[in-house]
């Protein structure tokens, strides 16, 4: 790809947008009210808006490695942080995907160098789901169910976040664990009971 096409590309998706509406950018530029947090992985072939098919301006997305939500990540943190006390999201989607390079890293044992703490999240999302995992004996399938059990975990760190606690609280805001099956261009609801995680959690990580 030559990073000059990029520009040419950029000259056309601003006309066809003039074409459909030729305020769309005046209202672009008027502020953003994203009802959605997407957090994601920063795989290219997992985009955001199009494999959901919303606008620019309706989902606040954070992306990382195999997307985690480690409770020492500034990054994760202030964007979570953000979505939820200022732009006031209803909803925070964690959305992982088969095939991911990051959490197949994870269940292999080279040295990634300064990936190795980041790996380790999900390395640490393994042994909680050891008895499970290890008991799939097809390694496909393996993989799989450790993308699922990554989204579920890391559901569950945005849960104890005391910005979602307290959100929670005032305006029922919801979590979601979904999974994008590359292989069929699915999204898979995982269907988390947020009730249920809510309250095997709250003796422990309740903040008032
Ligand atoms: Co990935």
């Amino acid at each position: 790809m030559k990073t000059r096409q990029i520009f040419e590309n950029n000259k056309k998706w601003i006309a066809e947008k003039l074409a459909i509406d030729d305020k769309y950018f005046e209202k672009l530029s008027g502020g953003q009210s994203p009802e959605l947090l997407y957090i994601g992985c920063s795989d290219s072939r997992v985009t955001a808006e199009d494999l959901m098919g919303v606008e620019p301006g309706e989902v606040f997305v954070h992306r990382n490695i195999a997307n985690m939500v480690p409770n020492t990540d500034l990054s994760a943190m202030s964007v979570i942080n953000y979505a939820v006390e200022h732009l006031k999201v209803n909803h925070i989607v964690v959305c992982g995907h088969y095939y991911c390079g990051g959490v197949k890293a994870a269940m292999e044992s080279i040295d990634m160098g300064i990936l190795n703490p980041w790996l380790r999240n999900i390395r640490d999302v393994f042994r909680l789901h050891k008895k499970e995992l290890n008991a799939i004996k097809n390694e496909e399938e393996k993989y799989k169910r450790l993308v699922e059990l990554n989204v579920q975990e890391q559901c569950i760190s945005v849960i104890k976040t005391t910005e979602v606690q307290y959100a929670y609280r005032s305006r029922q805001i919801q979590v979601h664990g979904w999974v994008f099956d590359i292989h069929t261009g699915r999204l898979i609801d995982l269907k988390i009971d947020f009730q249920k995680v809510l309250q095997n959690l709250v003796d422990i990580y309740r903040i008032e």
